[in-house]
């Protein structure tokens, strides 16, 4: 079963849940990192439990937050970690696409449900291209062990 790993902050708990079933209902295998009730938490708590996981389990991962740009920051410290923060679907498909991007943000105070729900199925359904692509995602890569 395909495997995905999921977590929010009180600003997409509402979305999160949503966002579960759609997966579970698509056939994925959710692991839900948190938060578990709509208190408020750090989102970079979340963002770090989420990554861990996705490269323990190589598999890829959905952040959501209030705008969604917190957590692809914090996503984006993690090495090995290439998330895009998306507000519509050919961003989504792309960042696949071109860029191999193993987590996606997203923010529901700006996104509304439904249109979430498209921008996730079109990063899902993408398929990374290789090639000329596949050049820059590791000079990308090359970029965590930057000596400054
Ligand atoms: C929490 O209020 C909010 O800052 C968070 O959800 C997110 O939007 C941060 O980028």
């Amino acid at each position: 079963m395909k495997k995905i790993i999921i977590g929010s902050d009180q600003g997409a708990f509402e979305l999160k849940l949503k966002v579960k079933d759609m997966l579970e209902n698509m056939g994925y295998q959710v692991t839900d990192c948190g938060s578990y009730d709509p208190s408020s938490v750090d989102y970079p708590d979340i963002a770090k439990d989420v990554c861990v996981k996705v490269l323990a389990e190589n598999t890829i991962g959905i952040l959501l937050c209030g705008t969604g740009i917190g957590m692809s920051i914090a996503a984006n410290k993690i090495n090995g970690i290439r998330c895009a923060h998306c507000t519509d679907t050919y961003s989504a498909a792309m960042a696949k696409e071109h860029n191999d991007a193993n987590v996606i943000a997203l923010g529901a105070r700006i996104t509304g449900e439904e249109l979430a729900y498209c921008i996730i199925k079109s990063w899902l359904g993408a398929e990374f291209q290789g090639g000329r692509h596949q050049v820059r995602v590791n000079k990308m890569m090359e970029l965590e062990s930057l000596d400054k």
